[in-house]
């Protein structure tokens, strides 16, 4: 973002940092790849980091800290009650989001299972733009139900709008008509939706909602996890917002909410979760499940060190140049693949890349995974791991049949500056070449199939010998490349 431009007029994505600490990484050779592939079960959760190039599965605990971060961690006050810590961080929480009260938990989830277990009744229904794994799991548990009402724009693949994560009025309204507002639990907003290719939502569109919410009576709780990309978003891509500073863009979003949750292992890049609301009743209600499930008040599971880490981080998100970073190299890694004709989600959203394999793999049906596949042989071509976001990641209906996913996505995430630009163009490189090898990427099917969240831990095996082709057309066409 910054405004920084190049004699060729090229649109480089210029890292705002420096590295001043790094960690080896290691490239085994191809055959050596193909054999790790097999014994993590074709799966990329199972490969051991020793094992991998570039760590592309997540953006979540992976972020690169500042030296301020180090630095504040070092002052962090180890009491179980009453920790400076934790006062520290409630006063830039405060100061940031404004809003009156704040729980700590130990991620997200954590936070969804607070918000669940204090909103929703059995038989209720949550309204959502779309729904994110772990919320849909909590909310399930506490005997409600999830109904999505994004755009149809969230679900098209390629699309120029720029808030694909806008939920669509109209279904709001004919919804809450339809239920009745004591039937839904709550409305859910996700910053950057996560599942549909790390999308923004406008800020037309929260005040919207928010607008009809207070109106009717529903509590709106929004899902900052992926606030950081959204806020570029929205000062990018929104001409109302161009000279508006990204504080004053947090202000304004939070001041449309009334439960405001965060994984901060994405937001604020340290490790913890936390839940602000200026409600005191639903504050008292969620409260009292804290120490219950989380650890007392003043640190709710967190390790103070990563608060104080967390505290300096959130600060730091308020910067432009922080916030810009992951964007801009999404969009410099879609540019590369959308030049040689490699289908990628646009426009490019946040958290990472997301390739569509239902059109890179069109040759393989939804029930042999080709997102999955896509994933595993882009493990195998470059040592790049990624992670599968399709019909591998759903449950299958209660028949036992397949649920087919709307949409079969490689996602390959970009932690927070840790990459750079040389790295971004190997992946993209290693991509468009199994792009041009795509015929050979075959199925897959289950060896172990876990009942729950099956994608975690479940082993499965190619249909055919395609990794070993693979491999081979690696060679052929590399030479002694690693
Ligand atoms: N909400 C969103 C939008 C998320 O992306 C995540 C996590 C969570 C909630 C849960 O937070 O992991 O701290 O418990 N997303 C990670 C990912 C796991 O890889 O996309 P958590």
């Amino acid at each position: 973002m910054a405004n920084v431009k190049f004699l060729s007029g090229e649109n480089i994505p210029l890292e705002m940092h420096k590295v001043r600490m790094v960690q080896k990484v290691n490239l085994l050779p191809v055959e050596e790849r193909l054999k790790r592939m097999y014994d993590a079960g074709f799966n990329t959760f199972l490969l051991n980091n020793r094992e991998i190039f570039m760590d592309m599965l997540t953006d979540s605990g992976v972020n690169a800290m500042s030296q301020e971060q180090y630095a504040a961690m070092m002052r962090a006050d180890d009491s179980y009650a009453g920790s400076e810590t934790y006062y520290r961080l409630e006063a830039v929480l405060q100061d940031i989001f404004g809003m009156k009260y704040f729980l700590p938990a130990h991620q997200g989830r954590a936070c969804e299972n607070i918000i669940a277990q204090t909103l929703v009744k059995p038989g209720q229904v949550t309204l959502m733009n779309y729904h994110f794994t772990t919320t849909k799991a909590h909310i399930t548990l506490n005997g409600g139900s999830v109904e999505e009402i994004i755009s149809d724009e969230g679900f098209k693949i390629q699309s120029d709008a720029p808030f694909k994560g806008d939920i669509d009025i109209d279904r709001l309204k004919a919804s809450i008509t339809k239920h009745g507002k004591d039937k839904i639990a709550f409305v859910r907003i996700e910053a950057g939706t996560n599942l549909i290719g790390g999308q923004p939502v406008s800020m037309d569109n929260l005040r919207e909602v928010s607008q009809i919410c207070r109106k009717e009576g529903i509590t709106l709780v929004y899902d900052a996890s992926l606030l950081g990309d959204n806020l570029y978003f929205i000062k990018k891509r929104d001409p109302a917002y161009k000279d508006t500073d990204i504080k004053t863009i947090t202000r304004e979003i939070a001041s449309l909410t009334d439960v405001f949750y965060f994984s901060a292992r994405k937001l604020g890049s340290a490790r913890g979760g936390g839940i602000l609301t200026s409600d005191e009743e639903i504050f008292m209600k969620m409260r009292e499940l804290i120490p219950l499930y989380e650890g007392f008040l003043t640190y709710g599971g967190m390790s103070v060190r990563e608060m104080e880490a967390l505290a300096v981080g959130l600060e730091e998100t308020m910067d432009i140049d922080v916030v810009s970073q992951t964007p801009i190299m999404v969009e410099a890694l879609c540019n590369e693949l959308l030049a040689n004709g490699v289908p990628v989600v646009t426009p490019p959203g946040g958290l990472g890349c997301h390739v569509d394999a239902m059109h890179f793999c069109s040759h393989i049906p939804q029930s042999q995974y080709p997102a999955g596949a896509l994933a595993a042989s882009l493990y195998i071509a470059s040592g790049v791991r990624c992670m599968e976001r399709g019909t591998l990641s759903e449950q299958r209906n209660a028949d036992g049949t397949e649920r087919l996913a709307e949409m079969e996505l490689a996602r390959i995430a970009f932690p927070r500056r840790v990459f750079t630009l040389s790295q971004v163009k190997y992946t993209a490189d290693r991509l468009n070449w199994l792009y041009k090898n795509r015929e050979i990427i075959g199925g897959l099917e289950f060896v172990e199939e876990p009942k729950v969240l099956r994608f975690f831990f479940g082993r499965l095996k190619p249909i055919g010998n395609w990794p070993e082709l693979l491999a081979k057309k690696f060679r052929q066409d590399f030479g002694d490349s690693l």
